[in-house]
């Protein structure tokens, strides 16, 4: 299958999917070591009843569908091309993140979180609040303003608080994931205030299809289904002592809301950022959301 789109065709001879992919595997190989555990280790039972249950659905999807000897190589295929484009944290992130995040979820106090996905990246800007994040000279996009609060679910302020912020740009591209955007572009960690607040200065971020020239893309457009992401806004809300909170923020209005191919929008999350009256020659006005943060205690 051949197909392109604005969002997912790189500058480069190189595909996007191979691009993004490669280097989403190597940071997942890192394990995220300094936001969540990077290896589990899982005793005999466990890995018994959770493995010996992921593959009786796959053995049952066989037998209900009748599954022919065609269709089993065609999975081979496909599974060895997720191996060789770096895809499997792009392909669990999107189909399979969502589930483990419920999980946690049932357990965690303070604001709703969503999945992290597979574009963080180490080692950002270091930004205190009022911040701009790291941008061109002349970025595209709505300018907007983030701002709100950090606190402990008993309502304290959380001064040493910090929120790392990444996004795309307004043509849907991640830096460090794709030719276009610069390092660090629209990346940064902001810390708060001695009141735990913050004030972050960006553009408003586009829509985001995955990439739809490797093996998660191609499967998703057999199937029928989108390949859009709202657009968002990923957040690590972070306090010594307290819980990380991995977020992200929607926009009211956008076309993809109840429809994301993540499936890690949720209302809680909507933001309806409204006109500050501030305009520069050659922008759109700028736009403004407030929204606050609880943390609970670790
Ligand atoms: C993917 C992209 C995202 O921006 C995201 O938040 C989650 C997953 C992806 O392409 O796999
Ligand atoms: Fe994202």
């Amino acid at each position: 299958m051949t197909t392109t789109s604005d969002q997912s065709v790189s500058p480069t001879s190189t595909s996007a999917a191979v691009t993004a992919g490669a280097h989403a595997t190597e940071i997942a190989r890192k394990g995220l070591s300094n936001q969540r555990g990077g290896s589990a280790t899982v005793d005999q039972q466990r890995a018994a009843t959770v493995i010996g249950a992921a593959l009786e659905g796959i053995r049952a999807a066989i037998r209900d569908h009748k599954v022919t000897y065609e269709e089993f190589d065609a999975f081979k295929q496909w599974l060895i091309a997720v191996s060789d484009t770096g895809e499997w944290p792009l392909f669990l992130d999107v189909y399979l993140e969502f589930e483990v995040e419920k999980v946690a979820a049932a357990t965690q106090q303070g604001s709703v979180g969503t999945i992290l996905g597979p574009f963080w990246l180490d080692g950002q800007a270091q930004l205190d609040s009022p911040a701009t994040l790291p941008m061109r000279d002349d970025e595209p996009g709505t300018p907007m303003i983030l701002a709100g609060q950090v606190t402990a679910t008993d309502g304290t302020p959380l001064a040493g608080a910090k929120v790392d912020i990444w996004h795309t740009d307004s043509d849907g591209w991640y830096s460090g994931f794709a030719a276009k955007p610069p390092a660090g572009n629209l990346r940064g960690v902001v810390r708060c205030d001695d009141q735990g607040r913050f004030e972050i200065h960006t553009r408003k971020p586009a829509p985001y299809t995955i990439p739809l020239d490797g093996p998660t893309g191609q499967m998703t457009q057999a199937a029928g289904w989108s390949p859009w992401r709202p657009a968002h806004i990923h957040l690590l809300v972070t306090a010594p002592g307290h819980r990380t909170l991995t977020s992200q923020l929607f926009f009211t209005g956008d076309p993809y809301l109840g429809n994301d191919v993540a499936s890690a929008d949720k209302p809680e999350l909507t933001l309806d950022p409204q006109p500050t009256g501030n305009a520069s020659p050659g922008f759109e006005g700028e736009v403004r959301s407030d929204r606050d943060f609880v943390l609970e205690p670790e």
